[in-house]
């Protein structure tokens, strides 16, 4: 059985590295490795191969930045060709990325199998980029892998199939179970001086960062806390370029303890999350990652598409107000939040499960 395999963007890396390494219990399967290039700095993407161990992409497409249309598109054209001259029987593409649907959608149209992993997650926000790519990847997957019960919910909500539906736990969280060992070892504390109390924080989401309106309002709840203890933030090459672009590139030059790094590897940024007092974020993963590590999560955005995490972890939706974001704040400081549970089959095995299904049913 060959399979093609389609990352593109950082948080593809950590969720196809244990799919990559569960084949090789299986013989017959033939896995080919794709990287689209959406994501190609060496911090953003190389990085994260090396730390991994994620095998050499057998091709890469080169694709680089561009408007949404303009990226998917250049992703689909050159995608074409690949499924034309390699003949999958399947292409399995993970997360919600632009290069998650560019890539499902040409391997449906050229009759090839679909495998979405992280399938049936749902904010209800159409505004979000990647819901759009969700809804849309898994209407026309035909083995959707599913994280939360949620999940399995959502889908069978829109009408799919539960023959095409599989409840397998979370590859995210396999890699973080394989590597939190080796991260231990990592010396970004000492590195950045840290002793006591501080925070981590990260913001990439364009409703977030794209606004300035909004990144100044994100802005005046961190001054707050940043008073209180340091606030570490690796920045994604979205939000710096808005910050060097606006006045509040200033206003954060002026915080003193909003530190700013270059975004930060795998191994690097474990560490720096399993020693926070708490983590501030917009991505969807680290909400995930806090919930194992039982670290308290402030999640600034209105809505998750990972609601296990709010259930029986400890991550609190806060959205953009000030207000809202320093009283879950306070309250984090006061250790009002009760100890959280580990979501069912978040186990770090998922990988092996998505490889025996595919094996078993393809
Ligand atoms: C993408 C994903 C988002 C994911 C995020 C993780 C979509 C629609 N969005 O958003 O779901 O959470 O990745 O990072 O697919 N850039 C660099 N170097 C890089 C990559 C990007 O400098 O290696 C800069 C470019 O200026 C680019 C901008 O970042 O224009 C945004 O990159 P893009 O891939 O369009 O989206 P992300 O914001 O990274």
């Amino acid at each position: 059985m060959r399979i093609i395999n389609v990352v593109g963007a950082r948080p593809n890396f950590m969720k196809i590295a244990p799919i990559m390494a569960a084949y090789r219990e299986h013989p017959s399967v033939e896995p080919l490795l794709v990287h689209t290039g959406q994501h190609y700095d060496e911090k953003m993407s190389d990085l994260f191969f090396r730390q991994l161990g994620i095998p050499e992409p057998d091709i890469n497409l080169e694709i680089g930045s561009g408007s949404h249309a303009v990226q998917t598109a250049r992703i689909m054209t050159s995608f074409e060709q690949v499924v034309i001259e390699h003949k999958p029987d399947v292409v399995l593409v993970v997360g919600d990325v632009n290069s998650t649907i560019a890539c499902g959608l040409v391997a449906v149209k050229l009759g090839v199998k679909l495998v979405h992993v992280e399938a049936g997650l749902r904010s209800g926000d159409r505004d979000m980029p990647e819901e759009i790519n969700r809804l849309l990847t898994d209407t026309i997957s035909d083995f959707l892998f599913v994280t939360e019960k949620s999940g399995s919910e959502n889908l069978l909500a829109e009408g799919v199939d539960e023959s095409k539906i599989f409840f397998v736990g979370n590859v995210m969280i396999d890699t973080l179970l394989r590597n939190k060992a080796k991260s231990d070892e990592s010396t970004i504390l000492d590195e950045l001086g840290l002793t006591g109390d501080y925070a981590a924080l990260t913001l990439h989401r364009p409703s977030n960062v794209d606004d300035p309106v909004v990144l100044g309002r994100l802005l005046d709840a961190l001054e707050v806390i940043q008073n209180d203890m340091p606030i570490i933030f690796p920045i994604h090459p979205r939000t710096r370029k808005n910050l060097e672009a606006s006045v509040l590139g200033k206003r954060v030059e002026e915080m003193t303890n909003l530190r700013l790094l270059d975004p930060i590897g795998y191994l690097d940024f474990l560490r720096l999350m399993s020693s926070a007092r708490l983590v501030l974020t917009d991505s969807g993963g680290i909400q995930e990652e806090t919930t194992i590590l039982k670290v308290p999560c402030i999640t600034l955005r209105e809505n998750t598409e990972r609601p296990i995490t709010c259930e029986v972890g400890s991550n609190t939706i806060v959205g953009t107000d000030v207000e809202k974001i320093l009283a879950a704040y306070r309250k984090t400081m006061s250790g009002g939040d009760s100890e959280s549970r580990i979501p069912e089959l978040w186990d770090g095995n998922a990988a092996k499960r998505i490889a025996e299904v595919l094996v078993d049913k393809v």
